[in-house]
């Protein structure tokens, strides 16, 4: 069932919960989150990122129909989200294709510049009644050098979030984009501190590299929404890998991305019960 990514927050800020946000790239991938979700009964957000519809050749049309035509026909409640867009012309495409939500990210500018970029994004997607997520901090890792010392400012998002008018706020608290291994610790009184003065859902981003007790922590220090792509990745591409190199006379794909859809599944449900048992303490 397609919902806004706006009920879904609200819903989970209000019960103190996380709401996981999974990165999917191909079909199979998508198929297994909205399994997951379907089984374990907890809402989801789905999201694309303009890297992936790169990927796709750079039309956003196909991979979020289908994004938007499986979400529909799923019984899990799922939004769709399209997932750091350096470009607004993309956040209206996503929008006409069934995305309620969208990141516009412009960290990597100065603050007073990433104020403006935003705040005009803002403006569309008022208009439109889309949820606009921002960024402040460039949280480390997306293509570039990593930057694991960046820190958000609390103050700065206050302003930010004042100036903008931005729905949902990514911050940088210590992750960083592509992790492996689970080995992240997280600045919580950054968290914190941030969470007492912006009234806004928070994102976490690069939750891949940061491990179960410290993302159920990050909950409990006012993080809403996590996002989690390449430990889906992991999952996926590992068991892959696995049944190719034990099955080399095999050319039918499907046996291979069957068995890599259900070790995404089985991580999707882990993730999904880690960000939701942080309200329980
Ligand atoms: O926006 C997407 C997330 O920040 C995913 O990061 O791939 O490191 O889990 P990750
Ligand atoms: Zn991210």
């Amino acid at each position: 069932t397609l919902v806004s990514t706006r009920s879904l927050l609200t819903e989970a800020a209000n019960a103190g919960e996380g709401i996981a946000a999974f990165n999917i790239i191909t079909l199979e991938q998508l198929e297994a989150v909205l399994h997951a979700a379907a089984d374990a009964d907890r809402p989801v957000i789905v999201q694309v990122s303009e890297n992936a519809i790169q990927f796709h050749l750079g039309d956003p049309a196909p991979i979020l129909r289908a994004a938007t035509a499986a979400i529909g026909s799923s019984p899990a409640r799922a939004s769709l989200h399209l997932d750091h867009s350096m470009s607004l012309e993309l956040c209206k495409a996503a929008a006409r294709e069934g995305a309620s939500s969208v990141m516009f990210d412009a960290s990597h500018l100065d603050f007073r510049d990433n104020v403006a970029a935003t705040r005009e994004a803002v403006l569309w997607a008022e208009g439109e009644g889309i949820l606009l997520e921002a960024e402040l901090g460039a949280i480390g890792g997306k293509g570039g050098a990593h930057a694991p010392g960046i820190r958000t400012d609390p103050g700065e998002a206050r302003t930010f979030v004042e100036d903008t008018g931005a729905h949902a706020l990514a911050i940088a608290v210590g992750s960083v984009h592509a992790q492996q291994e689970r080995t992240t610790r997280l600045d919580r009184d950054v968290i914190e501190a941030v969470r007492a003065l912006v009234d806004v859902p928070l994102v976490l981003h690069g939750s891949s590299g940061v491990p179960d007790d410290e993302l159920a922590a990050a909950v409990r220090s006012g993080i809403t929404k996590v996002n989690i792509g390449t430990a889906l990745n992991v999952a996926f591409t590992g068991r892959l890998r696995e049944h190719l190199v034990s099955h080399e006379g095999q050319s039918d794909p499907r046996p291979g991305l069957l068995a890599a859809r259900e070790a995404l599944a089985q991580i999707v449900a882990h993730l999904l019960d880690v960000v939701r048992s942080s309200s329980q303490s």
